[in-house]
């Protein structure tokens, strides 16, 4: 059976995803929504940047941050978690931890007049401090490091509406009270307005499939943003230093590689070039969110 193109998009339109006949699908992206669309926001997400002495990774961070502030003049920065290179090992004293976080401060003083909403990553937290009462144990001191409100929190800029979230729970996964206060944010939005997500851990993607390391509770997630499909529109994140492009259900996922590449390493045999990890050059992302809800997220590669 032979369908025109325009048969094509009415149908798209009418059940966007839906399989039409023989195999043949039909898919909407959320890009182009209207002709005269403006960006609303231009973003940069950082993710990955595991801080540490050594390999010059401060100054090379140093430099990355200042090329970016430089060339895109972003709005703000998102920064996806595993900010400091690890405090979460058996083995990593307090003074470690100190000297980690030291050398994320002076860092990120390069850019101490943007606004950096950041998200736990599983490296940031000290667990072996000597007590759990100790200042230093946990998330909530990684949240105080990171002058985030909370271990999850939202925000708005312009008329998007942004959700960063805790994955570093029970096998990758949002907790009980967290999942409820997600549910209740996407539900007490106003209809359509635009949705960012940001957490450490892939939601869906293709990168878990290759190296794990994705949201156990992916299905509970995708089923809830497809309840909220006229909101949620693009969700980031981290932890698997590979970049790629998901898109499913009309929501954008997009894991944004890492800011220290192979760790700020060589890379191994098995990488493509020089910092890779794998195919994935060490990188950040640029995002263009514009006023009707559509988005653009590109990977851009760095080297310094
Ligand atoms: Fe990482
Ligand atoms: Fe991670």
């Amino acid at each position: 059976m032979k369908i025109s193109r325009r048969t094509l998009l009415k149908v798209a339109g009418l059940a966007t995803g839906a399989a039409l006949t023989e195999g043949t699908q039909a898919f909407v992206e959320p890009q182009n929504k209207s002709k005269n669309k403006k960006v609303a926001l231009q973003v940069a997400h950082i993710t990955d940047v595991h801080i540490r002495k050594g390999d010059e990774a401060p100054e090379r961070f140093t430099k990355c941050l200042q090329h970016i502030i430089d060339n895109h003049k972003p709005d703000f920065f998102l920064n996806g978690g595993d900010s400091i290179n690890d405090a979460s090992y058996d083995s990593v004293i307090r003074e470690q931890v100190i000297e980690q976080w030291a050398l994320w401060d002076q860092c990120i003083k390069t850019i101490a007049k943007y606004e950096v909403f950041s998200c736990l990553g599983n490296h940031d937290m000290w667990w072996k401090a000597p007590a759990k009462t100790d200042a230093m144990y946990g998330k909530d001191y990684a949240v105080k490091r990171l002058k985030i409100p909370n271990r999850y929190y939202s925000f708005k800029k312009k008329n998007w509406h942004f959700i960063i979230l805790d994955g570093n729970n029970s096998q990758i996964s949002l907790d009980e009270e967290q999942f409820k206060w997600l549910q209740n944010e996407l539900e007490s939005l106003p209809a359509r307005t635009p949705v960012l997500l940001m957490c450490h851990y892939p939601i869906l993607g293709t990168t878990q499939v290759l190296v794990g390391g994705g949201h156990s509770d992916c299905k509970k997630l995708k089923d809830l943003f497809y309840k909220h499909k006229d909101k949620v529109r693009i969700c980031l994140s981290g932890h698997n230093h590979l970049a790629d492009h998901t898109s499913y259900n009309e929501v954008l996922y997009c894991c944004n590689g890492a800011m220290s590449g192979f760790w700020w390493g060589k890379g191994d045999a098995e990488s493509a070039g020089k910092g890779y990890y794998l195919e994935t050059p060490p990188g950040y992302a640029l995002l263009k969110l514009y006023d009707d809800g559509s988005v653009e997220n590109e990977y851009i590669p760095h080297s310094f």
